[in-house]
């Protein structure tokens, strides 16, 4: 079999991943919380307790499932949720499982309740319950497991069920990243990439990637294009700006739909209170994607709000529009209270 370099984003993407927790930036208190649960399972011999990752795609979920196999040194299995279709899909995988071994599920939240159950008793006690035959002549039998970890993955916590999130014995959050681990993320990945980059070239593609190793990844990329097509290959502040700026994408890092999404709520329903599901219509975006990977930034920015009736777009996010925020002393003619179109 040839494994050659793989030329894919993805492919790539695998060789920047950090293999160490110390080589992980950033999200220093879920670090050092990772460290003290590795250093006592290895002083107990014990395989990890099950931990659940949480927070907005591209922020080192995956990553750090990886760098805790590789801590510990064992195997790690990796599926999803909307994979594992069936309750003998997952007694499949489970029955496979060897001592410590680690099953990452990404997207645990798709899970079935049905594969669920099954779940259960695997991450609690170690067992797989499964029946045997049909009719009067059925039974169970429990077969017990090796002592493994579960590590879950989810964009959406409040998707999950209550009984599964209780069986993490270590549930973390994972944050937007500060711009000094940012700019880190992106120096580092300059070096593997063997790109030229200047600091403040790193601090603008920083600035630019919405708190989001993922996202800063891929802009890198685009940057390095423009710098080795229009410019002399070394990646400046001024080669960034111009590159990102060619991409639509402004100083703080929003895109196109990033604005669409504000210009709507503002254009189409006086600024809001409005229902994600109504966004995503008008905008022919799936709410789920606005939910996940729109809405976060725009909510960590302070562009928009969450209220009980929906979303709101903040005096924050019209000005970053060059709009006046409509309930503001100087505005011009304040519109009617209700008014929609
Ligand atoms: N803390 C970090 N330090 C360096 N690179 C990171 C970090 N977190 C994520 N990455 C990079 O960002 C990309 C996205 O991370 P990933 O783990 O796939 O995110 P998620 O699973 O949360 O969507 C990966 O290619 C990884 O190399
Ligand atoms: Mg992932």
């Amino acid at each position: 079999m040839v494994s050659g370099e793989s030329a894919g984003e993805d492919g790539a993407n695998l060789s920047l991943r950090p293999t160490k927790l110390a080589e992980v930036i950033g999200q220093d208190r879920i670090k050092e919380n990772l460290q003290i649960l590795l250093d006592a399972s290895k002083a107990r011999q014990e395989a990890l307790d099950h931990v659940l990752f949480y927070g907005p795609p591209g922020l080192g979920k995956t990553t750090l499932a990886h760098v805790m196999a590789n801590e510990m040194g064992v195997n790690i299995k990796v599926t999803a949720g909307p994979v594992i279709e069936r309750q003998g899909d997952l007694a499949a995988i489970l029955s496979n499982l060897r001592e410590g071994d680690i099953l990452f599920i990404d997207e645990i939240h798709r899970l079935s309740r049905a594969v669920e159950e099954v779940l259960y008793p695997a991450m609690e006690d170690f067992a797989l319950d499964i029946v045997i035959g049909k009719g009067p002549a059925a039974r169970n039998i429990r077969l017990s497991l090796p002592r493994f970890t579960v590590i879950g993955a989810t964009t959406r916590l409040a998707l999950m069920t209550a009984p599964l999130r209780a069986r993490f014995g270590a549930v973390y959050r994972l944050e937007f990243y500060d711009l000094v681990a940012m700019q880190q993320i992106v120096t580092r990945a300059a070096e593997l990439l063997d790109v030229p980059i200047q600091p403040d070239g790193a601090a603008e593609v920083a600035r630019r990637a919405r708190g989001t190793p993922r996202v800063a990844l891929r802009l890198l990329r685009r940057v390095r294009d423009y710098a080795q097509v229009r410019a002399d290959g070394i990646i400046t502040a001024d080669v960034a700006d111009q590159a990102l700026s060619l991409l639509n994408i402004d100083r703080l890092g929003l895109d196109e739909v990033d604005r669409l999404v504000l210009r709507t709520i503002i254009d189409n329903f006086g600024g809001g209170p409005v229902g994600l599901e109504t966004i995503g219509a008008s905008i022919s975006e799936e709410s789920d994607t606005i939910m996940d990977v729109y809405e976060p930034y725009l909510l960590q920015l302070g562009f928009l709000d969450r209220t009980p009736r929906g979303r709101i777009v903040t005096q924050r996010g019209y000005e970053h529009l060059g709009l006046v925020w409509p309930h503001s002393p100087q505005a011009p003619n304040q519109p009617e209270q209700g008014k929609l179109f």
